[in-house]
């Protein structure tokens, strides 16, 4: 524990929740030192000599001396190896059954002994010393596996790995899950093990609550993405390469894995960032697309006390004009602390309050904590307990920790029996008139003033049946939570679209909804971190998230919150929250001029409310993020892969937020092509460099030149805004609108634009050809497109 944890914990513990939180600690020790004995002698394996190799469907199987490698390429191009005999299945985060192999794709022989299998999109040949290296069709190599090596104890038990891979020079990782630091991952270890970082968390703290195995890497010669299917514990070593590092030689980047257990396989995605995104939620699962009404403004707090204080706060928002779509309670609505409970006397008639809220259009979401107060009596308790839902320590006895409402116990969600039970909880929160839930606590957490702060190693999962232990079900708790949060709500009301978000999750979590920050440190590194968070994640698959706007604790200062408010209002989860005992968080609180920008900043986000709404079912279609990084569409552009303070809109609009105090210009890096600032009107001609006007009024968006953008008219229709094409070039837009229902499958409208004799002529283009919108179309940017500012080097 440095400093900095001790002050946190002495913080958080120095009360009579902090000695039970210090007994609860001292017994989970006491469990694994019964339950997990000590690993003894080890006993060192690589693969060794290759020995012979077996075709089957997609690839075959390769055998060496002392293990065997799988390799299968699927029709689509993803390749998988697995060792040791470790097959796509089971797994958590694949959705469904894994892809068909590739029928064409054959094992070969390879020069030096090795082997090979060629596909239309991808090389994989592995060497007679069981390397693996992934290859272009045109034979540049984009990741390189080095043979792995296993430590297995010698009394028997989970054998250890580490598997180093090598890419270009050049590369850039991204990904890891939601990591502070990045979104390029800088050199350093990152730790895999979904962690509450005790209170809140700034850009130097990891691991946060959602930590992934998945690299996305970016390279010249090619963007791939490397998941090791393993949700143990995990330590992954980066180290940027060097070009003309020695002597004029590359070194190389290199990722260095190693886990504590379970198996040693890999998926790997090759192709354009479009299509790795595309073919990675083809396999780990489609977004699941939020309601409209979650891409709208929301406010949350830990602490609104009572529902006085509630009704207070909508009245706030709409006395001043401010549009809100969602209010989110907090545990404090809840009995005690306890889940499944409402506080009768400080929310007397929560169904009436919705119902109130409701008719101005405001809905009501709870938070769900997985913990259970262990107290007979306790109705969730009680009835978990005959259904044998929560989990047990090796002995059988129940496993406890100490949470918000006390002494808990914790729902086995890796077991199907326990997920049905829980999600039939769900009925009680829909009755209370809620609309959504928000999953929090989910690592799952126990306070322990030293330690992990979540359940013993040894503590038993069912594990889909197969058993095992906390060490392989930690990193899935959220997302099995998440899993039976979002199959209730799609059975219990199956016409309404489910809102989920959860804090922990893992690979596959974007199934069953999205995700927020979690206590990001109030400052202007928390400011930064939130960008990197939903960038990162958004490369990982999971499309829905953003900050809690403002930071979770303390004050920010009007500056800090406006600049907080305003990159919120671009991205998806649109929320502000913060902790009791916590500054303020209503736009008002900060003064008439904050009030002013922070509206403009509501209002321009329910102006691009259909945008968002498109972005959110073409994240559902293709995998791509709503936020994506600006290297998206041009990933050899090597300035644009460090460019880490501006991200795109979906394909349409560049965000450059501010991100720092007294700034009242920035410099915006471009990609190529016309951009227009939206504000100014002034066109700039990328790539490179454009310095543009950021006062406190908003931070500056940009408009791709040709963009067809769907927002809302002033009657509440979509309508088009149109950005004028450059001359000589053409662009393009979607439009999808929502169906509420799930399951319907909403129509994607597409147009084109172009210049004819200097006018900006729109069609939408169908497979019956062209025909004029019938929506009304605004064009804007006309005249600047011939006058384009160029852009700096
Ligand atoms: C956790 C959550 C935070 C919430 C608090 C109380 O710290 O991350 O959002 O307000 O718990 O429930």
């Amino acid at each position: 524990m440095n400093g900095r944890d001790l002050v946190r914990s002495v913080r958080l513990f120095g009360t009579v929740r902090g000695l039970r939180a210090a007994r609860s600690a001292w017994r989970r020790r006491r469990t694994d030192a019964w339950g997990l004995p000590p690993r003894g002698a080890e006993r060192a394996r690589v693969p060794g000599q290759v020995t012979g190799a077996e075709p089957a469907p997609g690839g075959g199987i390769v055998r060496f001396a002392r293990s065997e490698l799988l390799v299968r390429v699927a029709a689509t191009g993803v390749v998988f190896w697995g060792w040791d005999g470790a097959e796509p299945e089971p797994s958590y985060a694949l959705d469904g059954a894994p892809p068909k192999p590739d029928p064409r794709a054959g094992l070969e022989p390879d020069k030096d002994g090795g082997w090979r299998i060629v596909s239309e999109r991808v090389t994989v040949a592995v060497s007679r010393h069981g390397g693996v290296e992934i290859r272009t069709p045109g034979g540049v190599v984009l990741r390189r596996d080095l043979p792995p090596r296993w430590w297995e104890p010698v009394g028997g038990g989970p054998a250890r790995w580490l598997q180093r891979s090598e890419v270009a020079a050049d590369a850039r990782f991204f990904g890891l899950g939601g990591r502070a630091s990045g979104p390029r991952l800088r050199d350093g270890t990152y730790r895999l093990w979904n962690t509450d970082p005790r209170g809140s968390f700034g850009p130097g703290d990891d691991p946060l609550y959602i930590t992934m195995p998945v690299q996305l890497v970016v390279a010249d010669a090619g963007t791939h993405l490397a998941f090791i299917d393993n949700s143990w514990e995990g330590r992954v070593t980066l180290r940027e390469g060097e070009e003309g590092a020695g002597s004029g030689h590359d070194r190389p980047g290199t990722s260095e894995v190693r886990m504590g257990g379970g198996p040693l396989r890999c998926w790997v995605v090759v192709g354009t960032p479009a299509r790795v995104l595309r073919r990675w939620t083809g396999l780990t699962g489609a977004p699941a697309p939020p309601p409209s009404w979650a891409l709208g403004p929301q406010h949350a707090r830990w602490g609104f006390g009572s529902e006085r204080e509630v009704r207070r706060v909508v009245a706030g928002y709409r006395e001043r004009g401010l549009p809100l779509s969602a209010v989110h309670l907090d545990i404090d609505h809840y009995d005690g602390h306890r889940v499944f409970t409402v506080d009768a006397e400080r929310f007397p008639d929560l169904p009436g309050l919705a119902k109130d809220l409701g008719a101005d259009g405001v809905r009501l979401v709870s938070i769900v904590d997985p913990a259970v107060r262990a107290e007979p009596g306790n109705e969730v308790y009680d009835s978990g307990a005959a259904a044998g839902a929560f989990v047990l320590d090796g002995r059988g006895r129940e496993v406890r920790g100490e949470v918000w409402p006390g002494e808990c116990v914790y729902p086995d969600f890796t077991d199907p029996r326990v997920r049905a039970w829980w999600g039939g909880l769900y009925e009680e929160r829909l009755a209370q008139g809620f609309s959504g839930v928000w999953h929090d606590m989910n690592e799952p957490v126990a306070f322990a003033p030293f330690g992990d702060m979540t359940l013993p190693l040894s503590a038993r999962h069912c594990l889909e049946g197969r058993g095992g232990d906390h060490r392989e079900a930690h990193n899935v708790y959220g997302l099995a939570m998440a899993r039976a949060g979002h199959e209730a709500l799609r059975k219990l009301r199956p016409e309404e679209r489910p809102f989920l978000f959860s804090r922990s999750g893992w690979v596959g979590m974007q199934r069953y909804g999205g995700t927020w920050s979690g206590d990001v440190a109030t400052g202007w590194p928390g400011l930064r971190a939130s960008l990197a968070l939903v960038l990162g994640l958004g490369l990982c698959g999971v499309p829905y998230s953003g900050p809690d706007v403002g930071g979770f604790d303390g004050s920010p200062s009007p500056e800090l919150f406006l600049r907080w408010f305003q990159l919120g209002s671009c991205l998806p989860l649109f929320r502000t929250h913060a902790a009791i005992g916590a500054g303020r968080r209503e736009p008002w609180e900060f003064g008439p001029q904050v009030l002013g920008h922070a509206r403009a900043a509501l209002l321009e986000r329910e102006r691009l409310r259909p945008y968002f709404v498109t972005l959110a079912h073409l994240a559902r279609l293709t995998g791509a993020p709503y936020v994506r990084p600006l290297w998206w569409g041009a990933p050899a552009d090597r300035a644009l892969r460090d460019c880490e303070d501006a991200f795109l809109l979906g394909d349409a609009l560049l965000v450059a937020p501010v991100l720092e105090p007294g700034a009242n210009r920035r410099a915006v890096r471009l990609p190529r092509g016309l951009w227009f600032d939206t504000a100014s009107g002034v066109a700039y001609e990328g790539p490179g460099q454009a310095l543009l006007d950021a006062p406190l009024s908003r931070i500056p968006v940009l408009a791709r030149a040709g963009a067809v953008i769907p927002v809302r008219g002033e009657d509440g229709g979509t309508e088009l805004e149109v950005w004028s094409p450059a001359p000589g070039r053409t662009g393009s837009g979607l439009v999808v609108e929502d169906r509420a229902t799930p399951g319907t499958r909403p129509a994607v409208e597409r147009y084109a634009s172009r210049l004819v004799d200097g006018r900006v002529v729109v069609e939408r283009v169908s497979d019956a050809g062209a025909v004029r919108p019938e929506r009304r179309v605004r064009v804007r940017g006309g005249a600047a497109a011939r006058a384009p500012r160029r852009a700096q080097p």
